[in-house]
């Protein structure tokens, strides 16, 4: 279920006859939005670095101006991205991103190259990881699961999604009440910002997409945590200060209404942010 997808569509302020990119196709929620509002002139260029996300080309956001040029364009009139995981993704145990389902420790959204977090992990100590779920993952246990994920991991213990989470309830164990996030949502999400580069591709993704705008085109993300809705806030915010042409769209963050976060319980952490190119 696409989140924001309204207010997504809004902002795009769409011509009919106008060049979109979408920077993560995922299932193709956004993309289907968009495409019902193209004519008959207009183009959609979709990708997505997951190879599994089928019917788009399989690419990185922090390419965009790469894909653009080989697909003919040098701008277009709107780009947008959907940050972090697909349901798809988070749904399946053999990509290694839940904490619910037992996995391998991989958690690549492109599975086609670099590093799994196993491998990672085997050449990292505990004081980097500390710093990792420190940094990405706004852990305050930090130092406590960083230690004994490493003790795990001496003893040969440390093999699955399940011995991972395991390993974080050991320092912070679960409270009861429907409404408290799970112990180990902060340790999965900084391990999975780290094995994909989530906040470099972000930033090379916020330097170039505003550059690539045609007069009147809009560029828009739903962010899901504060590190990255901090990112593109300030770069936002620093285009339409400092560089000629750009203002902002959304000066505060358009959030999900109550009826929304209700159906797609996902949607609650959402926050997009729109900037145009005059
Ligand atoms: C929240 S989902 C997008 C859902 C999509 N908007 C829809 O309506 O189905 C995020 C998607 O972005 C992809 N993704 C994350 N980082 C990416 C990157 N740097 N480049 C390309 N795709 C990326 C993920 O693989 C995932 O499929």
């Amino acid at each position: 279920m696409p989140v924001l997808v309204e207010e997504l569509v809004a902002c795009l302020n769409i011509r009919p006859d106008g060049i979109y990119v979408d920077g993560t196709f995922g299932s193709g929620g956004h993309a289907k939005a968009v495409l019902e509002r193209l004519g008959p002139k207009g183009t959609l260029i979709a990708c997505d670095r997951d190879p599994q996300a089928a019917g788009c080309h399989h690419a990185d956001f922090a390419e965009v101006g790469a894909l653009l040029k080989r697909e003919g364009y040098a701008r277009a009139d709107g780009i947008y991205v959907d940050l972090g995981l697909s349901s798809m993704q988070l749904a399946e145990a053999g990509r290694g991103f839940s904490f619910m389902k037992e996995g391998p420790l991989d958690m690549r959204m492109d599975t086609t190259k670099g590093e799994t977090l196993k491998q990672k992990l085997s050449r990292t100590n505990e004081w980097e990881l500390a710093n990792i779920l420190q940094t990405y993952g706004e852990e305050r246990s930090a130092k406590k699961i960083a230690r004994v994920i490493m003790e795990k991991k001496k003893k040969g213990k440390l093999e699955t999604t399940r011995d991972l989470a395991e390993a974080v309830l050991e320092v912070s164990p679960q409270k009861s009440g429907p409404w408290r996030i799970h112990p180990a949502t902060r340790t999965f999400q900084a391990l999975r910002i780290w094995v994909n580069e989530e906040l470099e591709n972000l930033q090379q993704f916020l330097s170039q997409a505003p550059h690539l705008l045609n007069a009147g085109g809009r560029l828009c993300v739903i962010a899901y945590h504060s590190l990255e809705d901090r990112m593109v806030k300030r770069a936002f915010r620093r285009l339409a200060k400092e560089e000629e042409g750009f203002a902002l769209i959304t000066k505060k963050p358009i959030r999900p209404s109550p009826a929304e976060i209700q159906r797609n319980p996902r949607a609650r952490s959402a926050r997009l942010r729109c900037l145009t190119k005059n």
